[in-house]
C-alpha cells in the first residue's frame, strides 16, 4: 500500500503548510448553526475541501466545506467551517482527518462548538454548555484497525480529554461575561435521528447530560493525539424530564442555535485573547 492513512494526513497538511508562513496554534470546528464565529476571524487564506489533497468533498446543502486561516486574538487559528458528520455516510477516519491534519500542522488546542440536546432537568433550551467528560455510544470507532504509533498509542488513555484547564477558564469567563455556563456530560450518538423518550431516558440514567452526533469521534483522535481540547455546547431542546419533550424539527435546532451562537462565540473568542 503507497498510501497510508498517515501518508494521507500528511500529504493533507504539507499542502496547507507550503501556503501559510506560520502554522495555527489553535483549532476551531463550528457545528450547526454556530458557524458565525469565522467573521471574527481576520483571514488570511481560504483552503475549500476539494483543493486539499485526501479531504472528502463536502455534500451538505449550502455548505461550502472549507479551512479558514487566519488571525484572532493575536493568535494565528484555523477554523473548520462545515463539518463532517458521520451520518452523512463518511467513514470515522474521513469525520477526523481534519483533527489529525490540525495537529500535524502545529495545533495545539482544539476548540468545538455544537448543537446539542440537553438531558438533565436544569438545562434549558438556550442554555450552553461546556463539556467535562463524554459517554462513547457510536458503533463505530476512528481507531478502529492497525494503529499507527506515528499518530498515538494503540490503547489511548481518555481521563482528562477535555482539558480541565480549558474548562476552568471557560468559567471564570462565563462569570465575566454573566453568562450561565453549565458542565455536562456528552452522550455521542450517530444519529441522524433524533431519539426515543425511551432513548434520552436511557441517556440520563447512565449519566449524560447533553446528547450530540458528532465530537465525540474528534476528541477520541485529539486525545490519541496528545491535543489539548475544549467543547462548548448549545443546548438546542430539553429533552428532560420526559415529559418536558416536545417535538423538534432540524429548522428549530439551527434556530435554537443561531439564538446563543452570540454566547458561545463570546467565550471562544475571549478563550482565545486569554491563551
Ligand atoms: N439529539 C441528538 N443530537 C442533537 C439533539 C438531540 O436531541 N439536539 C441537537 N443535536
Amino acid at each position: 500500500m503507497s498510501h497510508s492513512y498517515y501518508d494521507q494526513v500528511k500529504e493533507a497538511t504539507d499542502y496547507i503548510s507550503a501556503l501559510i508562513d506560520t502554522p495555527p496554534s489553535i483549532a476551531i470546528v463550528l457545528g450547526t448553526g454556530l458557524g458565525n464565529l469565522t467573521e471574527d476571524i481576520d483571514i488570511i487564506k481560504r483552503f475549500k475541501y476539494e483543493d486539499i489533497p485526501h479531504f472528502p468533498p463536502a455534500t451538505v446543502k449550502g455548505h461550502a466545506g472549507e479551512l479558514i486561516y487566519g488571525e484572532m486574538g493575536g493568535k494565528k487559528v484555523i477554523a473548520q467551517s462545515g463539518r463532517y458528520h458521520y451520518y452523512e455516510g463518511y467513514d470515522m477516519k474521513e469525520v477526523t482527518l481534519p483533527i489529525r491534519v490540525f495537529k500535524m500542522l502545529g495545533v495545539e488546542r482544539l476548540l468545538i462548538a455544537s448543537a446539542t440536546g440537553g438531558i438533565h432537568e436544569d438545562y434549558e433550551a438556550g442554555d450552553i454548555t461546556v463539556v467535562n467528560d463524554h459517554i462513547n455510544l457510536h458503533h463505530e470507532n476512528p481507531l478502529n484497525g492497525p494503529n499507527d504509533e506515528r499518530f498515538g498509542p494503540r490503547f489511548p488513555d481518555m481521563s482528562d480529554a477535555y482539558d480541565p484547564e480549558l474548562i476552568a477558564l471557560c468559567h471564570e469567563i462565563a462569570i465575566d461575561q454573566g453568562v450561565k455556563l453549565h458542565d455536562s456530560v456528552y452522550g455521542g450518538l450517530p444519529g441522524p435521528n433524533l431519539e426515543t423518550k425511551a432513548e434520552y431516558n436511557f441517556l440520563h440514567i447512565i449519566g449524560a447530560t447533553v446528547v450530540g452526533m458528532s465530537t465525540v469521534p474528534e476528541i477520541i483522535v485529539a486525545r490519541h493525539m496528545g491535543l489539548s481540547s475544549c467543547v462548548l455546547t448549545a443546548v438546542t431542546n430539553k429533552c428532560y424530564p420526559i415529559s418536558a419533550i416536545r417535538e423538534v424539527t432540524h429548522e428549530e435546532v439551527i434556530e435554537v442555535a443561531a439564538k446563543v451562537e452570540q454566547k458561545i462565540t463570546g467565550i471562544v473568542k475571549e478563550l482565545i485573547n486569554r491563551l
